[in-house]
């Protein structure tokens, strides 16, 4: 193959404001060609028609983009997906870089491949499993995002911690000050831990067949949450933390943790600002979503739950009664 002559940079119009100069400027002072194409930020745009666009801009740079081109995603998570998804089909593939700038797309979304468009009747309904050639995180980038989503992004770190690594939880509640603030070294060392216990898992089992899906520990909880709530008005990581909540007390509830491992977890996550309760929330709502989850599988809700510090187990046998008085307990 030969060497990179063009990089597109795919930027949302956010992150084009803050950060695209000096992404651009760094892959010209290395001898390539970088042309930045803007789309409107927001998961709203995260679409079919925003992706017909940005195919529109990539091809119309077309001879000096070919098949030995790389597509640069520089935002976060919904700019990696789009733009992953656009490098996975332009030319029938091109080799794309991802440089994330929110903790979400730093310590989720830029690891294990998955891309994907959301669809009317569903999220990333549309997409392709393709690596990144590289993930470049600078955690400086960090320092331009608001405070809300850097707690947006600990929640998948707390998630991390309870699904695979007892000692994560303690590094979370001893800086949990620090990494509010996204002080750089302490941000570095989290990120780095989180990258590799989720690299771990998904190289494990990277088309999701068994251990990938303890990822969707408070995940199948969450998104009913975040749906029932109505899109957009609480963030990914505030409906995730509200599912781990209910996944904990429904797993002390059956004796599979203790409660005071269960108190643990919903102190630290309102200390990184995370919410353990959600005001009038529609508990049949959430339960009909849920119902129709796409990890429901044949009739069957799966739930991840904690089944230990740093463990969780999939199951499919909860009664329902009991999965409802867990949610119903978010809004008490
Ligand atoms: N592919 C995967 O495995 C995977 C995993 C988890 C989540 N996701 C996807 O990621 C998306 C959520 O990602 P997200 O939370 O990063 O949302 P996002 O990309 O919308 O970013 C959140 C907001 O922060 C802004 N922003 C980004 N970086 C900034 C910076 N450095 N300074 C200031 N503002 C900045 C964005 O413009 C946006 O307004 C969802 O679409 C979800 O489906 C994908
Ligand atoms: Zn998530």
């Amino acid at each position: 193959m030969k060497s990179v002559r063009q990089a597109a940079v795919i930027v949302d119009s956010n992150v084009a404001a803050l950060h695209a100069a000096t992404a651009t400027e760094s892959i010209q002072s290395a001898g390539m060609a970088a042309t930045a194409i803007i789309f409107p930020a927001g998961e709203e745009h995260k679409n079919l028609s925003t992706y017909s666009r940005l195919m529109d801009s990539l091809l119309a740079l077309r001879p000096a983009v070919d098949r030995d081109a790389v597509v640069v995603a520089l935002g976060g998570g919904v700019c990696g997906d789009l733009a992953g998804f656009v490098a996975a089909t332009a030319l029938r593939g091109l080799r794309w870089v991802q440089c994330p700038t929110t903790l979400l797309a730093d310590v989720d979304a830029s690891v294990g491949g998955k891309t994907a468009v959301d669809h009317p009747v569903g999220k990333n309904l549309i997409g392709a499993f393709h690596q990144p050639s590289a993930v470049l995180i600078d955690v400086l980038a960090l320092r331009t995002l608001p405070a809300r989503q850097i707690s947006n992004g600990l929640a998948e770190c707390v998630k991390h911690a309870l699904i695979a690594d007892a000692a994560g939880l303690d590094f979370l509640e001893t800086h949990a000050g620090q990494l509010l603030e996204a002080q750089p070294d302490l941000t570095a060392r989290l990120i780095a831990h989180d990258v590799a216990i989720k690299a771990k898992v998904v190289s494990a089992d990277e088309r999701e067949a068994g251990i990938r899906a303890h990822l969707n520990f408070g995940h199948t909880l969450g998104h009913a949450i975040e749906a029932s709530v109505g899109l957009g008005r609480i963030l990914h990581g505030e409906a995730v933390s509200l599912g781990m909540v209910a996944a904990c007390r429904l797993a002390a509830q059956r004796g599979l943790i203790g409660a005071d491992l269960a108190a643990r977890v919903e102190s630290l996550l309102l200390r990184l600002g995370l919410p353990t309760h959600q005001e009038g929330l529609d508990v049949g709502a959430v339960e009909s979503i849920m119902q129709h989850d796409k990890k429901a599988r044949a009739g069957r809700l799966r739930l991840v739950l904690p089944v230990g510090l740093g463990r969780v187990d999939v199951f499919d046998d909860i009664p329902p009664q009991q999965v409802r008085q867990a949610v119903a307990s978010l809004g008490q």
